[in-house]
């Protein structure tokens, strides 16, 4: 690839978390331009000096007016729940069967997983999310399907097999010892491939038997740098039958760094009902937890206290948690996030709550200097935000005049409609520059 292209229009990312430093985290530049060659940020600066720097072989994009960011960020997200999202009327664990483990068990068939994946990484870069932590589903055939897309459109992508080998439908089972072969496999092939990598996935402590958790723990052991995702501590029914499960161990986290599966790039999601220990030991093992709030809301599961979990310097991002969560868009993510935070009497301002989706993601998957900023070495995934995405949104906005209270709003009022544009490796992959959209790999 040898691609060369400058960018223009309004810079906005983070060089630091704004809720730690204060506002000089902002980095603002109206009227700015990026160079990007072979898909990297070379340089950055005024518009005017970048193009008399780099007067010519350059693609110019002129996103003139608009807001140009970091590729945003997803922690924590399942694609097979792709098409039963919004599905009605339950709480976790009644959720679980009902609606996430029937369709889950069609992705023993590679042509309804290649489908989905298709369907699930044009929708991410619809909404402008450009990296994700997403579980596949007990079958290696999900992920291989997953990361096949991803690599035909070079995303950055982090996946794995879900590992389950109790307390879910036959179908949906796998053993301590197949899924130890089965993720191994996965990560010698996938693992550290182009812009992929491997994150090895017990769904959580009541589907996997200790010495399932155990298999896990010695691949991480034998592939230092593999991600582990998984949930925690979401639903208080959920919380008390792991006490059931797990007497010996001190709490929900316990169990996990009993198992010692906690390290940087663990990622736990959820988090909403941790006590002082646990939200110790999660800092102390420097995993990080994504925060889920359309999820935390749409199944009743609490409300996250992001302040108490900042106090004790956890890394926090986001996640959209699809399909327990309702929507696709780190934009929508952030309205609930607010929320949440508001009736916990803390407050969100949109400045935090996008540093969470970018810069805090990319901490938070340990790729801070990879993606999450408009930075020199940084690879260009970029999103461009329209504040005229609709004739409302373009009356409304303009009546905020402080840069924050704009972006607030466009953040609580914006979807997928406000995504103007995704780059990806600065190659343009959603809406094309006349508006339409650029059809699925
Ligand atoms: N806990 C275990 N599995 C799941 C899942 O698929 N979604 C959510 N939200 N929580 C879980
Ligand atoms: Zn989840």
């Amino acid at each position: 690839m040898h691609n060369r292209v400058i960018l223009c229009g309004d810079l906005l990312d983070f060089t630091d978390d704004p809720a730690v430093v204060g506002e000089h985290a902002v980095r603002y530049q109206a009227q700015g331009a990026l160079v990007i060659i072979d898909g990297l940020i070379v340089a950055r600066g005024p518009e005017a000096e970048i193009l008399s720097q780099y007067p010519s072989g350059f693609t110019l994009q002129r996103h003139t007016g608009q807001l140009i960011i970091p590729g945003l960020i997803d922690c924590h997200v399942h694609f097979a729940q792709t098409e039963m999202i919004a599905a009605y009327g339950e709480q976790l664990l009644t959720w679980l069967t009902e609606h996430a483990f029937p369709a889950e068990e069609k992705f023993a068939d590679p042509a309804h997983a290649s489908a989905i994946a298709k369907i699930f990484t044009t929708e991410l870069l619809n909404n402008g999310t450009t990296t994700a932590l997403v579980f596949g589903t007990v079958h290696p055939q999900s992920v291989e399907a997953l990361f096949e897309v991803a690599e035909a459109k070079n995303m950055r992508l982090i996946a794995g097999k879900v590992m389950m080998d109790r307390n879910c439908p036959p179908a949906l089972q796998d053993t301590a010892e197949s899924s130890y072969h089965q993720s191994k496999a996965l990560i010698d092939k996938w693992h550290g491939r182009g812009r992929l990598a491997y994150a090895l996935t017990p769904r959580f402590a009541p589907t996997s038997t200790p010495e399932q958790l155990a298999a896990c723990r010695d691949l991480m052991a034998e592939y230092p740098d593999v991600y582990m995702q998984t949930h925690v501590s979401e639903n208080l029914q959920e919380c008390e039958w792991v006490k059931e499960l797990f007497p010996e161990s001190a709490d929900y986290v316990g169990l996990y760094e009993d198992a010692g599966l906690l390290r940087k790039r663990s990622v736990l999601a959820h988090g909403i009902h941790l006590n002082e220990r646990e939200l110790t030991a999660i800092h102390d093992h420097d995993t990080a937890i994504a925060h889920c709030p359309t999820s935390n809301l749409f199944i009743g599961s609490g409300l996250f206290n992001l302040k108490a979990v900042r106090e004790h310097k956890i890394t926090v991002g986001m996640g959209t948690d699809v399909g327990g969560g309702s929507s696709f868009s780190l934009l929508q993510t952030y309205n609930e996030a607010y929320k949440v935070q508001q009736l916990l009497g803390n407050k969100l301002s949109a400045f935090e709550g996008l540093y969470l989706s970018t810069l805090g993601g990319a901490r938070a998957l340990d790729l801070e200097g990879t993606i999450g900023q408009l930075e020199v070495g940084v690879e260009a995934d970029i999103v461009v935000l329209d504040w005229a995405a609709t004739p409302f949104l373009e009356f409304r906005l303009a009546q905020s005049h402080s840069l924050h209270d704009k972006l607030f709003a466009l953040m609580m009022l914006g979807d997928d409609r406000s995504i103007a544009a995704t780059y990806l490796m600065g190659e343009r992959v959603s809406k094309d520059p006349a508006g339409t959209w650029v059809p699925p790999v």
